[in-house]
């Protein structure tokens, strides 16, 4: 291996390195005020059947829902995950639409687009420019690896990688 060849490899193996360790939970700017300033948008039993949600959207997300396509750099999106409420026998209880209510928060998942962010990740799991974190209600990370969170939504681009995308939407357009 010729010296500038090795030069070149360590280059990379650093700029990978760089990318690797960048991305995920340490590059999402905790929104700690997010109560105050962010518009929620969806509430209700999660998909899994087995928690409670609440959704938030920035004002930037707002826009990027109103306007269509790829998120804006700076889209935040909070889901306060909470666990079922349980009756006097330790059982979920469920409203008049048979639906799970809101009990103990169990976390705080983060999503936030940044200019380029999608590159640290490989295609077949790349969520456009989102990245994502799991945090505590202090904003502290309870998951260092965000990957399968990335795994989930990635199947989404047609909903700008999100999930509740059409409640957005339609909360954008009030
Ligand atoms: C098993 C699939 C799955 C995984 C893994 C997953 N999500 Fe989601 N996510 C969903 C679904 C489904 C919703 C819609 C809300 C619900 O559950 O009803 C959602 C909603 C969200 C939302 C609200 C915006 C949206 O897309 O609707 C955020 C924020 C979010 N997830 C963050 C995360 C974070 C952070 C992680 C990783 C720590 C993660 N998700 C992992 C399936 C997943």
């Amino acid at each position: 291996m010729t010296k500038r060849f090795s030069v070149l490899v360590a280059g990379a193996a650093l700029v990978g390195l760089a990318a690797t360790a960048l991305a995920g939970p340490e590059r999402i700017s905790f929104p700690a005020d997010y109560k105050s300033t962010f518009t929620q948008y969806h509430a209700g039993e999660r998909l899994n059947g087995e928690q409670y949600a609440i959704a938030f959207a920035n004002d930037i997300a707002l826009q990027g829902a109103r306007d269509g396509g790829a998120m804006p750099v700076g889209a935040q999106i909070v889901m306060e995950i909470y666990k079922p409420a349980l009756d006097a026998n330790g059982e979920p209880m469920r409203d008049d639409n048979d639906s799970l209510m809101q009990g103990d928060l169990a976390a705080i998942g983060v999503m936030e687009v940044g200019a380029g962010w999608g590159e640290a990740y490989p295609e077949d799991i790349r969520s456009g420019d989102w990245d994502f974190g799991l945090f505590d209600a202090g904003g502290g990370i309870k998951k260092d690896d965000s990957t399968a969170c990335l795994e989930c939504h990635a199947p989404y681009g047609d909903s700008a990688y999100m999930h509740t995308y059409e409640q957005l939407v339609a909360k954008a357009g009030e």
